[in-house]
């Protein structure tokens, strides 16, 4: 198989990834409502300014963690646009949508940076810090 091939098969898996979620996008609830307690990662394992990704316990969404200097807090990592799957980009601190390019920054409330005109911000997910651990709220 060419690499020509294996991108555009990628991309299709891509597609259809982002189809499936799609319905997702505008629905995920990622509130307290569900609290579980779920540890996430330990604090100590998580240092000022670096991330973490993780798996949403009571839905099995993709998530990052991240700390700063105010707090630790947590973001859906799927595109409100269609249901892309978001990748973190260190030198931006910018979360990006491969499938049309829309960008959100986690240090401002998840808000849209660029991206289609229709999206919308990240939904974030309540995490809080219990025994030393990051844990699901
Ligand atoms: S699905 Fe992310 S920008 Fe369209």
């Amino acid at each position: 198989m060419t690499n020509e091939r294996k991108l555009s098969r990628r991309a299709t898996l891509r597609g259809a990834a982002a189809l499936l979620l799609a319905p997702f996008a505008t629905r995920i609830s990622l509130d307290s409502a569900h609290a579980t307690g779920k540890k996430i990662v330990r604090l100590s394992k998580l240092p000022i300014g670096s991330t973490f990704s993780f798996t949403t316990s009571t839905q099995g969404l993709p998530a990052i963690v991240l700390r700063t200097k105010t707090g630790v807090f947590a973001y859906s990592m799927i595109c409100t646009h269609q249901g892309g799957s978001l990748a973190y980009n260190r030198s931006t601190k910018q979360l990006a949508c491969p499938l049309h390019g829309a960008k959100f920054d986690p240090l401002k409330g998840g808000q849209v940076v660029s991206a289609p005109a229709d999206t919308k911000p990240l939904p974030r997910v309540k995490v809080a810090i219990k025994g030393g651990w990051v844990v699901e709220a």
